[in-house]
């Protein structure tokens, strides 16, 4: 079965919608930040502050490469992770991606006492969390083929995701030509 691969900003869901989403639909979960932290063997603050964000960049890179020649997963990837052209490339070779779209206000309630996200660590959140958005908007949503609201609560979000599936099936049942 074809991955299914979570994506969008901090904050948006990716998580707690991916081990649901994996539950109802009897696949295996991998969160690519933890994936990436285990290879590592440290966290990814110690990442950014030991090594800098293009290091983790990088890991970021491999960990696309290798779960993206996978198949049977649910995938939930960093906010940064569509930054790359050839991460959208191999989380697409084997797997469709959804985008949990949520807004700044949405994002800054959610992680308003977060202290794990290095780019967010900052006086000016509300700025960082608006600039980052604007630069990422356009590259989740020319990632994506499916865009789902990701701000209802978690159950809600994982229906909507099975049945923009299953509504995606049938339009492409209905689009071959029998
Ligand atoms: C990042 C998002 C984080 C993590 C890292 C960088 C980003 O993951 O990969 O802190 O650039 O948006 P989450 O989206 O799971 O918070």
């Amino acid at each position: 079965m074809r991955n299914l691969v979570l994506c969008g900003f901090m904050g948006c869901g990716k998580t707690t919608v991916g081990i649901r989403l994996a539950k109802e639909r009897g696949m295996t979960f991998v969160d690519m930040d933890a994936y990436i932290e285990a290879q590592a063997g440290c966290t990814i603050a110690e990442i950014f502050a030991r090594d800098g964000e293009e290091a983790f960049r990088a890991m970021e890179h491999e960990a696309c490469l290798t779960l993206g020649a996978k198949e049977d997963l649910v995938i939930s990837t960093g906010g940064g992770a569509v930054l790359r052209e050839e991460n959208v490339a191999a989380l697409k070779q084997n797997g469709m991606i959804v985008w949990l779209q949520v807004s700044p206000m949405c994002v800054l309630a959610r992680l308003q006492d977060d202290t794990s996200r290095p780019l967010l660590q900052r006086p000016d959140k509300a700025a960082a969390v608006d600039r980052l958005m604007r630069e990422r908007e356009p590259l989740y949503e020319a990632a994506a083929d499916l865009r789902i609201d990701g701000e209802a609560d978690p159950d809600e979000v994982v229906g909507a995701v099975i049945a923009a599936l299953s509504f995606n099936q049938c339009v492409n049942i209905n689009d071959l030509d029998l």
